[in-house]
């Protein structure tokens, strides 16, 4: 069983004190970049100046998710600061494997990312080039969106075609304490979580939570 983790979106956080929103949430296992582009999804994040801020400033493995389109042209940027993951939306490439390929070849873990309304049979041509499929909860673009509840039942199909390989399924969206053990249960082990994090009185405690609610059986 693959353990379970917490990657922390900062895109929840205050950008006015980043060094230290960062300190209330060190017991994340990972952090969670969203770079939006403003043309794949309707919104415009941040990018390259932030994440280099960012790993100046925190140890903690990088989870980077990128919504930008072609994302090819951009991978060598990102690797730069050598991230466990790199994720790309499958509806934003046009040569999915060769960009997974680009990914793996700079030693760096693949992610696919999948959209709400995205079917999963593409993913099953190239589950040997991938370490992680985020399935998003939300259609993405925003933080503090509601969970769609038609997500678990594809969590379900997903987990079902990643059996037996050592593949983490990742949530995005709409998640928190709430409903962790649930997605759990459905087969997530990679929880995505911004507002439900940083809106907590104590961020880390919060975490801790998340990663030790039992799933309901
Ligand atoms: C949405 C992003 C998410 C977002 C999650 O497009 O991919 O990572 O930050 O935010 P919450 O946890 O607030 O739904
Ligand atoms: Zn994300």
């Amino acid at each position: 069983m693959i353990k379970r983790r917490i990657s922390t979106s900062i895109l929840a956080a205050d950008f006015s004190k980043l060094e230290q929103e960062l300190r209330r949430v060190s017991a994340s296992d990972l952090l969670h970049l969203d770079v939006m582009d403003g043309i794949f999804v309707p919104n415009i994040s941040f990018g390259i100046p932030v994440i280099e801020a960012v790993s100046s400033v925190s140890q903690l493995p990088l989870d980077i998710h990128l919504m930008i389109r072609e994302p090819s042209r951009f991978i060598g940027d990102f690797a730069r600061f050598k991230p466990e993951f790199i994720t790309v939306h499958y509806e934003s490439v046009t040569h999915l494997q060769r960009v997974l390929r680009q990914i793996k070849d700079l030693g760096i873990k693949t992610g696919l990312a999948l959209n709400p309304h995205t079917p999963l049979e593409g993913l099953r041509y190239v589950l040997d080039d991938l370490d992680l499929v985020l399935l998003m909860t939300v259609n993405p673009g925003y933080g503090g969106q509601k969970f769609i509840p038609a997500m678990v039942q594809k969590i379900k199909e997903c987990s079902r075609i990643l059996e037996g390989r050592p593949i983490e399924l990742q949530v995005d969206g709409g998640i928190s304490i709430d409903n962790v053990a649930a997605l759990a249960q459905a087969g997530a082990n990679n929880f995505v979580a911004g507002s439900a994090i940083f809106q907590a009185a104590e961020p880390n405690l919060y975490i801790e939570e998340m990663r030790s609610v039992k799933s309901a059986s």
